[in-house]
């Protein structure tokens, strides 16, 4: 037997959410969204969620189980079970709830709408097709797995705190584009990329990685991004500062230089940007914690350098 514990929200009867609970016996071999449809189709049959090709292929059917978002149909329920024998389920993260699991989607696609998501080519259209190396393609192909779920995007702490941030999944379907040898438009793409709410705002959790039921993984796609950025020269922002600054820090001494980091990434020449970096500062040095002035290098230091030589060969 086990027992759901689903939050259920209707604003057309109760302002506030609330948790409701069913049980079902007999639920060997079923997923979660076969279990979702007995509870609806024997128990109650007002309760709402999305679904639709039960394969893992259309995407509709990501809810929360246990504080995760999930793909309702890729889990057996027999592996959600926690203790007492329950599964809690609520809604994806990070967006509205409309109806008891179902959220509204709308901030998830004008994300993607945001970074142009079809390709733009300045050549004549050509008679037949444009075509594109295998190796050109595996540029491309893990993005091109997206199904759009929006597990990434519920559980994306940046997004949380941020609602102008792209997010995981409209950054991923970006690298798509920016990535494809037909498409004529990387700098443009790159230099809107690394505005505010783009790539660099990204925190590097991997919380996406983990949630995403396909290869698309996007935090893999960010970096990919990221490299792009900066390999076209659009190192113009605080964030591409920082992981240039980051990483010549690293290669001189084989750790990181703190007094130097902050004020490279805003730059030198950034009078405002270093103004605000002054309460911090300040604040490190009351309570003791600002890094030493003379910044040392490790003992190995010159096994650092000769990794960064192996890598740059
Ligand atoms: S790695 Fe970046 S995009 Fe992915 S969940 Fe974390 S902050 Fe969000
Ligand atoms: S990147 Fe992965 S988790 Fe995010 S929307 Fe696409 S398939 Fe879903
Ligand atoms: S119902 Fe289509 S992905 Fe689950």
């Amino acid at each position: 037997m086990i027992t759901f514990k689903i939050k259920r929200y209707n604003p057309e009867k109760q302002a506030e959410p609330y948790f409701e609970e069913f049980q079902l016996g007999e639920t060997d071999d079923l997923t979660l969204l076969d279990c979702l449809n007995q509870i609806k189709w024997t128990l109650d049959g007002s309760l709402t969620y999305r679904m639709s090709c039960r394969s893992a292929i259309c995407g509709s059917c990501a809810v929360k189980a246990n504080g995760h978002a999930i793909l309702a149909c890729q889990k057996q329920a027999s592996q959600l079970v926690k203790d007492n024998d329950t599964i809690t389920l609520e809604p994806l993260g990070n967006m509205k709830p409309i109806k008891d699991l179902a959220v509204d989607f709308k901030p998830f696609w004008d994300k993607v709408d945001k970074v142009n998501p079809y390709l733009q080519s300045s050549k004549k259209p050509p008679e037949k097709e444009t075509k594109q190396s295998p190796e050109q393609f595996k540029l491309i192909d893990d993005a091109s797995t997206c199904i759009m779920c929006g597990a990434c995007y519920s559980d994306c702490n940046v997004l949380e705190v941020d609602d102008n941030f792209l997010g995981p999944a409209a950054l991923a379907k970006a690298q798509r584009f920016v990535q494809d040898s037909r498409d004529g438009e990387t700098l443009a793409r790159v230099k809107e990329l690394s505005k505010p709410g783009g790539i660099w705002d990204c925190t590097h959790c991997g919380e996406c990685v983990e949630r995403c039921p396909k290869p698309a993984e996007p935090f893999d796609r960010i970096k990919e991004i990221m490299t792009v950025a900066l390999e076209q020269g659009v190192t113009n922002n605080n964030g591409a500062r920082h992981a240039l600054s980051f990483t010549k820090s690293v290669k001189s001494s084989g750790s990181l230089n703190e007094n130097i980091i902050p004020v490279e990434s805003v730059g030198f020449f950034n009078v405002k940007g270093l103004f605000d970096l002054l309460p911090v500062g300040l604040r490190m040095l009351f309570k003791g914690k600002n890094p030493p002035i003379l910044h040392k290098s490790i003992d190995d230091v010159e096994d650092v350098k000769r990794i960064y030589m192996e890598l740059s060969e």
